[in-house]
């Protein structure tokens, strides 16, 4: 149509290896503690933004179904945030394509709003740098914070204000050949019955883990950065594992309790066990569903793929993505 403009954008998702959980101010988006992420290349979301000046009311599509009810309005009170920012009069058409699993724990969340927010500020031609798209994804879905621009790892720092709560990008290995993959077993890509966002506002309203758990992520953090710049992957495995059955173990101390783990889960996680009692250097994290990411050698790649299909998961193999990008303005 005449006088429209639209952009189209990709982002990756991204899989934290210290993890989010909750906020302490919903309404800016100010997590609890910071979080560190690396960023997949198998899975990611394209997203073309159309601002329509003909349309009475935002359009929100993904994988071709109009998005209603809830989903439509986390988009639309995105989509808020832009509007004012822009001379353009109308409504925006939002068009998103996923290649993951949405709503199963593996991060869709976290592509689903990055793409948006690059493609809807485009669209709207708002020169927006890394760190105002960093703010701007936030507010969309907390994790998207990392995944808006960066490829490799990025983190997230939790701030006090909107200002403050932004991520970036962070090196790894400086120096030292690091090549971490993920292989993620596809324990079950059904979407979960409760969501990350209300299982982690149950686990900060009614965990009594909660407030030590604040705590032990904030000494991860800081491990985890020391074993980044040092190339030292067994490191990075080891805290990426015990903050993801942390984080879960003060889930499932919730009242009631926020269950993502399934008897399928249980069983990759002993085969990361095993592998590991055989000398293979891999170690599991887990987000807010059944599947299981786990983290290893490039070179060990097709033996964590073999051990995870022989206890009767299909798998993907991932490695380090790239950064978000327009593909078309
Ligand atoms: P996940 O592990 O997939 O991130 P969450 O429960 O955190 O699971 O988030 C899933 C929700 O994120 C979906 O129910 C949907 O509301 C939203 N979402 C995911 N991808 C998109 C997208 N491309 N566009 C709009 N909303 C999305
Ligand atoms: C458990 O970005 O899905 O995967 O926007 O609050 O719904 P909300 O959160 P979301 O957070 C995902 C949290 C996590 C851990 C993490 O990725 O850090």
């Amino acid at each position: 149509m005449a006088g429209d403009t639209q952009a189209t954008a990709t982002a990756h998702v991204n899989v934290a290896l210290v993890k989010y959980c909750g906020k302490r101010d919903t309404e800016l988006v100010i997590p609890w503690t910071s979080s560190l992420s690396m960023t997949l290349d198998a899975f990611w979301t394209t997203t073309t933004v159309r601002f329509c000046a003909e349309a009475g009311e935002d359009q929100v599509t993904l994988d071709g179904a109009h998005l209603t009810g809830e989903p439509r309005r986390r988009v639309t009170k995105f989509l808020d945030l832009v509007r004012p920012r822009t001379s353009r009069a109308g409504r925006f058409v939002v068009d998103s394509a996923n290649t993951v699993p949405t709503g199963a724990g593996l991060a869709s969340s976290s592509s689903g709003f990055a793409a948006p927010a690059m493609a809807a500020s485009a669209a709207s031609r708002l020169p927006l740098d890394t760190t105002a798209l960093s703010r701007l994804a936030r507010r969309g879905s907390r994790s998207a914070a990392r995944s808006t621009i960066f490829g490799g790892s990025a983190l997230w720092h939790a701030g006090h204000d909107d200002e403050s709560s932004y991520a970036e990008a962070v090196p790894a290995g400086e120096g030292v050949p690091f090549e971490p993959v993920m292989v993620v077993a596809l324990v079950d890509t059904a979407h979960t019955t409760i969501s990350s966002r209300d299982g982690m506002q149950r686990t900060v309203d009614t965990s009594p883990l909660f407030r030590p758990w604040v705590g032990s992520a904030a000494a991860d953090l800081k491990e985890m950065r020391d074993a980044l710049a040092q190339g030292n992957p067994d490191g990075v495995g080891e805290i990426a594992e015990r903050n993801a059955l942390g984080m879960h173990a003060t889930m499932l101390a919730a009242r009631p309790a926020v269950r993502y783990f399934t008897p399928a889960t249980v069983t990759v996680l002993d085969a990361v066990l095993e592998l590991r009692r055989a000398g293979v250097s891999a170690y599991a994290t887990m987000d807010a569903g059944p599947n299981v990411k786990i983290l290893c050698h490039r070179a060990d790649a097709d033996t964590v793929a073999a051990a995870v299909r022989a206890a009767g998961c299909p798998t993907a193999v991932a490695e380090v993505g790239p950064a978000a990008r327009l593909v078309r303005t």
